[in-house]
């Protein structure tokens, strides 16, 4: 009988540091649930699968995350893979790129360069999202730090401050200064006298003095935070001011979401956050190569039905090319089709579990990229990274690359418009009907209105609106919907995943813990027989 720790230094000699937290995890070792909730780890049985065949529907991160863990464990598997690439919305474009909607088909015209590439998809990683890491890590995928939160950076409103774009540093002092310096006021006048001692009053105030930079007479007179006026943002050689605070009405009557201004405080958005060196998809490529699952992936592979069979098992009908093929017959499947897609396939799974797909709410986000002539945001508005944010009905963000900084180009992200807590889609869906030409054209008023001239300084546009890709039709989960747990269990022989089963919708760590839940799930039917 192996303990624990023998275990675990045997998986540790088979799947690395990854496989043994992952294990320890399933194990319940780390004081978290368990990635399953059922009681033998995947590694525990290595060869459980002998003899069992898996279809996986879809070669996203899902799909590719569990063809690899069951293939470790003995199964057969067979991806099948709808399109003529890898990654599902993990996407990176880069010179020369086609990229195909419903509606219209993009080349990307960037330069021929390494650095000059655009995450169309997921863009970065946060560094509590231990599993995908841990795959990095596996793999030796290189990782940079992704600057998600840059206080360079500015926030535009045609609302606000007469429609001048204010810079992070600027906003978020002035924000914390007037609270600091009307709570400071209440303490003060005795408003907290029956929620705080005398020593609970002292530390609030000194504590909020130092959170709003208060001056002695515990008003916000501006501060060093916001940076200086005159030639220098910083000190220069000394002598120079604060810049003028922005003013207290001002501030108050913001009018862009204040989830902006708080973006880095969101657990998935805190620093540190990370990106592979050369483009999200060298994921992708390292599930790919070294003989890991590019062997069974079928691409081109359209599936157009989905059936349990009475006696166990599974049967997938699928297409290549408008032709039908010899039906897929496996002992189990997972199916990291989109609910969106899905809802349209014919199947015979329970009522419940046609009613969860149906029922699965998806937004439909929108990115355009552009090639900056020069690197403007550097050499113009020493921005080196991070987001600017503009109005929500309209293109949102803008990204300045976290890459090739001081070279010739840039790509920057001209548009990421999505649906947060609080927002509709209406803007995304607008720029989805837009054709290419007019997303561009829209993007370039709007950027105009932060950085002046824009228009002359980017090329090369491309654009990606979820809603109209084929095999996808919609960017993620809405981000308010909880996983409903028809999904969770399988139905039948066919289990699923992707992020319509995680909580972490819109992130690869949520598919990929759905995968290894799927694959520790399909070891339980395994071990009962099923
Ligand atoms: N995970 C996606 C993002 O960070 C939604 O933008």
């Amino acid at each position: 009988m192996l303990t624990k720790r023998q275990l675990l230094q045997y998986i540790g000699s088979v799947a690395g540091a990854a496989g043994v937290y992952r294990s320890m995890a399933a194990l319940g070792m780390l004081g978290v649930s368990s990635l399953t909730g059922c009681s033998s780890p995947s590694a525990v049985s290595q060869s459980m699968g002998e003899g069992k065949r898996v279809v996986i529907l879809g070669a996203g991160i899902a799909g590719l995350v569990a063809a690899y863990e069951l293939d470790k464990l003995g199964y057969k598997c067979t991806i099948l893979e709808a399109t003529a690439r890898a990654g599902g919305r993990n996407l990176t474009v880069r010179s020369g790129d086609v990229m195909e909607e419903f509606n219209s088909r993009q080349r990307v015209e960037f330069d021929d360069e390494d650095y000059l590439y655009a995450n169309m998809g997921p863009a970065r990683i946060p560094y509590h999202h231990e599993t995908i890491l841990g795959y990095c890590k596996e793999f030796g995928v290189d990782l940079e730090v992704f600057v998600n939160d840059n206080r360079g950076a500015f926030f535009q409103s045609p609302g606000s401050f007469n429609g001048m774009p204010v810079t992070g540093r600027e906003l978020h002092a002035a924000q914390r200064g007037y609270i600091a310096e009307l709570l400071s006021k209440a303490v003060n006048g005795g408003a907290l006298s029956d929620e705080l001692t005398m020593e609970d009053r002292d530390n609030l105030l000194s504590m909020i003095r130092g959170f709003g930079d208060l001056n002695a007479d515990d008003a916000y007179g501006g501060s060093s935070r916001a940076g200086y006026a005159g030639m220098y943002v910083n000190a220069g050689l000394g002598g120079a001011m604060p810049v003028s605070p922005l003013s207290r009405g001002d501030v108050l009557g913001f009018d862009l979401p204040w989830l902006f201004v708080r973006w880095g405080h969101s657990l998935d958005q805190q620093a540190t956050l990370f990106q592979p060196v050369g483009g999200m998809d060298k994921i992708v490529e390292a599930f790919k190569t070294e003989g890991r699952v590019e062997r069974f992936i079928r691409y081109g592979s359209v599936v157009e039905q989905i059936w349990n069979q009475t006696d166990g098992g599974v049967r997938v009908a699928y297409s290549d090319r408008g032709t039908m093929m010899e039906p897929f017959d496996a002992d189990y499947a997972i199916c990291t089709i989109p609910a969106t897609v899905l809802t349209d396939i014919p199947n015979n799974f329970s009522r419940e579990t046609k009613a969860a797909i149906a029922g699965t709410p998806y937004d439909s986000a929108v990115k355009i990229a552009f090639q900056g002539k020069y690197r403007f945001w550097e050499d113009e508005d020493i921005i080196y990274g991070g987001i600017s944010w503009t109005t929500p009905d309209d293109v949102t963000q803008i990204w300045y690359p976290s890459n090739g900084y001081h070279r010739d180009k840039g790509i920057i992200l001209g548009a990421y418009i999505f649906g947060v807590p609080g927002f509709d889609q209406t803007s995304a869906l607008n720029f989805a009907e837009m054709s290419p030409q007019q997303r561009l054209d829209a993007a370039i008023e709007a950027g105009s209105r932060i950085h002046p001239g824009y228009g002359n300084k980017v090329e090369a546009g491309v654009s990606r609106a979820w809603s109209e890709v084929p095999f996808q039709k919609g960017s993620w989960p809405d981000f308010g919907h909880i996983p409903v747990e028809a999904l969770k269990q399988p139905d039948g022989a066919v289990h699923f995943a992707g992020d319509l089963t995680s909580a972490l919708s819109g992130w690869q760590e949520g598919s990929a813990l759905s995968a290894l839940a799927a694959v520790d799930a399909i070891q339980s039917q395994a071990a009962n027989g099923a």
